[in-house]
């Protein structure tokens, strides 16, 4: 994909704000450059998001990346560092402005810092849609087309996997797969018009079960899936869920959706429980929090699941369909087991938008 390289007169500014995203079929197992060993497909979510702002200006010429970062409002050298490694590691391939200029970054999180949900997607997204906004002003080109969207998600990936997924509205899908044209391991490609209107306005509340750090990163995690016994025929069951979540919803088939999307939470904590070392991210709460909704859905009938990612969170996932009953259970049966009651209230959200 291009790459340019006009010099600016002027400070160029670019400005995004991106979502996070929830898999629900999971990426887990990469290989090569941050590449997935099966297909994935998730929601992108609304309330959980990054702001970024770039600003290029002033000729560098120490011939490295020469980064300016904030973080919140303040200045966070670990991840100014890792940014900075981030921005070297692309450069050469995709923005040589990176090392002409120097770079300014402010970004915050729409969420509180401490609240144990992973905002690498988010934060990763909004800064390579600012990268390729800055690279579309430098060729005077003002439109966010299927390339623009396509660099975005490939970069996106580079910094974190998952993050290539959160670049499109409503439902995307990472990693070649024969039954989605277009697929590919290389960036991510956005579905809405494939999927049922009432996946559209799912629900996707996230218990903050512990706000702790993880005590082991995603990136061990997906490590330690090269010498797990159960890899090779993980990503051929991730293969084959992806058919049937994908038929589902299409098919706007609520139950199975909910099947599967469950089973994938299950199946990634038990890949993490059998690994060597072996680790658990779930908490006590966790596991009675998914008790209590396999029960409130057996005794009501009432279509509410749920997904985790690589944490101790709880996302519950509920159609619009029920949702005051499903609120009065998170608060009176479920909230409880969160950390300072705390939960995030979230929805499948219609994508990025550019901040003017
Ligand atoms: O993008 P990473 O390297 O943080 O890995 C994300 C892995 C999961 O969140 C567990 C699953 C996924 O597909 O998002």
């Amino acid at each position: 994909m291009s790459n340019s390289t006009e010099m600016p007169s002027n400070p160029i500014k670019a400005g995004w704000e991106s979502p996070s995203n929830i898999a629900l079929i999971k990426y887990w197992g990469k290989h090569g450059k941050q590449l997935p060993r099966n297909s994935s497909v998730s929601f992108t979510l609304s309330t959980a998001a990054t702001r970024t702002f770039v600003t290029i200006k002033d000729e560098n010429r120490t011939g490295k990346v020469e980064l300016d970062f904030i973080f919140n409002g303040k200045e966070n050298p670990a991840f100014s560092a890792r940014v900075e490694n981030f921005l070297n590691s692309i450069c050469d391939e995709y923005f040589t402005f990176l090392k002409k200029y120097s770079i300014h970054i402010d970004t915050s999180n729409s969420f509180p810092h401490s609240s144990g949900i992973a905002s690498s997607a988010s934060g990763m997204s909004a800064l390579a849609l600012c990268l390729c906004d800055i690279e579309n002003q430098l060729n005077d080109k003002t439109n966010f087309d299927e390339n623009f969207c396509l660099k975005a998600s490939e970069v996106s990936r580079l910094g974190s996997g998952s993050a290539c997924r959160s670049i499109y509205p409503e439902v995307a899908v990472w990693g070649q797969h024969e039954d989605i044209p277009g697929s590919s391991d290389e960036y991510a490609i956005g579905i809405r018009h494939q999927i049922h209107p009432v996946f559209k306005s799912f629900h996707d509340d996230i218990l903050i079960i512990s706000a702790g750090e993880k005590s082991v990163s995603s990136t061990a995690g997906h490590n330690l899936m090269e010498g797990n016994p159960f890899a090779p025929v993980r990503y051929q069951q991730a293969n084959q869920r992806m058919k049937l979540l994908i038929t589902a919803l299409k098919q706007g088939n609520i139950s199975d959706f909910g099947k599967i999307a469950e089973d994938e939470a299950m199946t990634l904590h038990a890949l993490m429980m059998c690994s060597d070392p072996s680790y658990i991210l779930m908490e006590e709460g966790t596991l009675s929090v998914i008790r209590k909704i396999k029960q409130f859905r057996e005794q009501t009938s009432i279509p509410v699941f749920f997904t985790l990612d690589a944490g101790p969170n709880v996302h519950v996932l509920y159609p619009d369909e029920g949702e005051s009953q499903v609120n009065a259970f998170i608060q009176n049966e479920l909230k409880p087991y969160c950390n300072e009651g705390r939960i995030i209230r979230d929805k499948v959200g219609t994508g990025p938008e550019k901040i003017s």
